[in-house]
């Protein structure tokens, strides 16, 4: 990712979504996404994907060409897959996204590592991929779970539960946490914790509020951007708005 970010001088992951269309609609789906990559790629550094991609193109079909096409572009891919499972079943999802391409996972530590996120792990550092870990989501209801106060199961101490998933990150050797960017003062908090060892990546700007320069300044490694971007009326030119305003920051 520093490579890639480097390369193209942004720390933009474009969220490639997009609205519901009827299944018969699935090449108008695909040409569309390879269409908003293509004009936004000179400002991103990598691209997500979501479930709401993946269900209409299919894994191997439309998603894979996808994932071809982006590292022609020399950026990484992302599947925003919240793997949230029992092993066995989290370490089979991996195996069939990381066949189709994918440079990394993003999975919830609310499952736990034994029997858990262990085994995503283990495939995942064999095969030189990433695992990011949710830390603190970026809509409301997160202060619900990622905001509730705990008991550290270790330090029987009370804590906050993104605050104790931050620790997890850096013991299980995460490739990167989530903090929305519509929280930045956890964002602060849990740079705190994880220091350089493990990238902040903040979704939430624009549509669901949230900013881009602050969640920089606040210590996010690379924002995450959505429909802020896709449903532009031009694309390029709101992600080269976004770009220019968090150059340099
Ligand atoms: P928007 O349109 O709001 O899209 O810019 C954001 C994208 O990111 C996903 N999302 C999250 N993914 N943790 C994640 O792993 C989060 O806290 C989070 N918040 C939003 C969302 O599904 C969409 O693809």
């Amino acid at each position: 990712m520093e490579d890639a970010a480097k390369r193209n001088d942004s720390r933009i992951v474009l969220a490639l979504d997009f609205p519901y269309e009827a299944p018969e609609n699935r090449k108008k789906v695909l040409a569309n996404a390879q269409k908003t990559f293509k004009t936004v790629s000179p400002y991103i550094c990598a691209v997500k994907i979501n479930h709401h991609l993946v269900l209409p193109l299919g894994t191997f079909d439309g998603v894979q060409q996808l994932v071809e096409q982006i590292h022609e572009q020399g950026l990484l891919v992302i599947m925003d897959a919240k793997i949230n499972d029992i092993g066995n079943t989290n370490q089979v999802i991996a195996e069939y996204y990381y066949a189709a391409g994918f440079d990394a996972l993003i999975a919830n530590p609310f499952v736990g590592w034994d029997e858990g996120l262990k085994p995503l792990f283990e495939v995942s550092k064999r095969l030189d991929r990433g695992v990011i870990l949710l830390c603190y989501m970026s809509h409301k209801g997160a202060s619900e779970g990622y905001g509730q106060t705990i008991i550290d199961s270790e330090s029987g101490e009370k804590t906050s539960q993104y605050v104790y998933f931050a620790k997890k990150a850096l013991k299980w050797g995460a490739d990167g946490v989530v903090v929305g960017a519509t929280v930045p003062q956890k964002i602060v908090e849990v740079k705190q914790i994880v220091g350089q060892k493990v990238p902040i990546y903040s979704p939430g700007v624009g549509a669901q509020g949230g900013a881009g320069q602050t969640a920089i300044q606040a210590g996010c490694n690379y924002l995450i951007v959505g429909r802020e971007i896709t449903m532009a009326g031009n694309p390029a030119q709101e992600a080269r708005k976004l770009y220019d305003s968090i150059k340099g920051i």
